[in-house]
């Protein structure tokens, strides 16, 4: 028995085989990208009518979870609404390289390494602060992590408080700080945790809401690596290929068979012919 969990398709592995299967997959409908995971599902294949609609989705069932409010017909569940320029603007800088990173959005928050985003998952440990090793916190995780603060803050009374990498209050975070060195202060929940903001896209069992905020758990100190839980998704792979063999009709073969056969008798008889008609030759000399 095979088990296979998302979404490829089961029939080539069954069609010549005698292994038996089951496909679990999440989806009511039939999953249609048929470009997914490969080089071809690029932004060209995500249709951004769907993300804004599950983004709306997220939204209000995030809503309804916070407020406890189940009435589906209620007047505020239909005024939360995404703002589809906005998703089109933030697929346009994230997932293609025109014009990528170099887009407005990203350039109002972050000086980006690179055009063309990366979409290697990183962990921001601690805040991104101007000039971090980019090795280690790309553009990618600088400019979500800048832009979610930006996003989650409430304005303060005086903006013009400047910062180049912290700040002097402890709810708040620097955000823009590599636009010239130049920074805001902002409120934001984006710092998971006061004392040492965090922000982890990455799945971990070492993040942990306690009393109304998140948290970054320490590290198992007996598990100097991390394997236990491994919040480091290190998996540089080659570039995933796929290499497609065409199978050769059977009767193709046969042909080339019968055409072989048919010329070495061929060239029995011409040797023959020829062998017979030089003899003669000769003999009559
Ligand atoms: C794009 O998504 C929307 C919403 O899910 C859907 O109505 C529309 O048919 C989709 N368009 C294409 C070309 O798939
Ligand atoms: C939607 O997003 C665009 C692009 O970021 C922005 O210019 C516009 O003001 C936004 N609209 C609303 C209603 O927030
Ligand atoms: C804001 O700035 C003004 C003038 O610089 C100052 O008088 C005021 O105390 C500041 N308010 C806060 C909350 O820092
Ligand atoms: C720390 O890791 C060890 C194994 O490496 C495990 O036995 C132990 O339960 C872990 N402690 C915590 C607090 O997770």
């Amino acid at each position: 028995m095979l088990l296979k969990y998302l979404t490829l398709s089961l029939v080539t592995l069954v069609k010549n085989s005698l292994t038996s299967g089951i496909v679990l997959e999440d989806f009511d409908t039939a999953f249609t990208n048929k470009f997914y995971h490969s080089h071809l599902d690029d932004m060209a294949n995500i249709n951004s009518s769907a993300v804004v609609a599950a983004a709306s989705l997220i939204a209000r069932s995030l809503y309804i979870l916070a407020s406890d409010n189940n009435d589906r017909h209620s007047s505020v569940l239909g005024a939360i609404n995404v703002n589809t320029s906005l998703v089109e603007e933030l697929m346009g800088c994230l997932l293609s390289c025109k014009p990528g990173l170099s887009c407005e959005m990203v350039k109002n928050y972050i000086a980006p390494a690179n055009v063309c985003p990366s979409h290697y998952v990183g962990v921001v440990i601690g805040e991104p602060s101007f000039k971090p090793y980019l090795g280690y916190v790309d553009d990618v995780s600088r400019f979500v992590w800048n832009f979610l603060a930006d996003r989650t803050s409430t304005p303060k009374e005086n903006a013009s408080s400047r910062c180049s990498k912290d700040c002097t209050n402890e709810d708040e975070v620097c955000i823009r700080a590599e636009i010239n060195g130049k920074g805001v202060c902002v409120i934001s929940t984006t710092s998971l945790n006061v004392a040492d903001h965090r922000y982890v896209p990455a799945y971990s069992t070492r993040l942990m809401f306690e009393s109304g905020t998140w948290n970054v758990l320490p590290p198992n100190s007996s598990d100097s690596m991390g394997s236990v839980d491994p919040v480091w998704t290190e998996s540089n792979w080659n570039t995933i290929g796929l290499r497609v063999y065409t199978i050769q009709n059977g009767a193709y073969d046969h042909l080339i068979l019968i055409g072989g056969i048919t010329v070495t008798i061929l060239a029995y008889f011409m040797i023959a012919l020829a062998r017979s008609f030089i003899t003669k030759a000769l003999k009559r000399d």
